[in-house]
């Protein structure tokens, strides 16, 4: 399997290197003994974080795809980005309405078209939507495009996440979305590099096991100063 491996984000945060000279500053005009005591060093400065490719989140609909990117969007201080709500405002219409319109083919259509264009950023957090790996056009832009995490859940707990599900209109009913679930299952396997098991777990730390995992595979990594 090929991946192919992008440097993005040309970075320049220069807080880190400016925290550090003014310490360094500070001690070679200090020196031991003096009447004042010794300032508390400041907390060593949080190392700015980069991605080197994209990222996709995969999972099912109340897998937590939207909610795990943009706290790890926020920790990191990298850019997350939802894939639906880009494509709403994109094409300027609600994803139920799409459907409720046009159709699943239209809606399908639609979204291989974002799914590039994302693809083709500077690398970002993508949360994809649950059916993104439905069409093999999208799974190998998944595979080739950048890093994929699949967050895993059953449709059971999935709803009882969902508190709302008017706007999904593929999550209507418990024992269709328990079969699509079943269904997608091997698809989501098929494009994850790596798999989270999101039971009973919260948003924090199962963005914290992603920071982990991406830090671990080189996909997120510390700024060269
Ligand atoms: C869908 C999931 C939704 C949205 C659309 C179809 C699906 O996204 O893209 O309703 O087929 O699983 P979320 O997974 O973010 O709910």
């Amino acid at each position: 399997m090929s991946r192919r491996k992008r440097r993005g984000g040309t970075g320049g945060r220069g807080g880190a290197a400016g925290a550090s000279g003014t310490r360094a500053r500070a001690a070679a005009r200090g020196g031991r003994g003096g009447a004042r005591p010794a300032p508390t060093p400041a907390p060593a400065p949080r190392e700015p974080l980069e991605l080197t490719r994209p990222v996709f989140f995969v999972g099912f609909m109340g897998a937590g795809k939207t909610s795990v990117a943009r706290r790890l969007a926020r920790i990191c201080s990298v850019a997350s980005v939802d894939m639906d709500t880009y494509l709403e405002r994109r094409e300027d219409r609600r994803v139920k309405d799409i459907f409720a319109e046009d159709g699943e083919d239209a809606f399908r259509a639609i979204e291989t078209d974002v799914l590039a264009e994302l693809a083709a950023k500077d690398p970002l957090l993508v949360s994809c939507g649950g059916g993104v790996i439905l069409r093999e056009e999208n799974r190998a832009i998944l595979r080739e495009g950048g890093f994929v995490v699949y967050l895993r859940v059953t449709a059971d707990e999935a709803a009882s996440r969902i508190s709302d599900t008017s706007s999904r209109p593929l999550f209507q009913d418990l024992a269709a979305a328990r079969a699509r679930c079943e269904e997608r299952l091997p698809l989501y396997e098929a494009v994850a590099d790596v798999t989270v098991d999101t039971a009973g777990k919260g948003v924090a730390a199962i963005a914290r096991e992603v920071q982990r995992l991406l830090e671990k595979e080189g996909v997120l990594c510390r700024q060269p100063r």
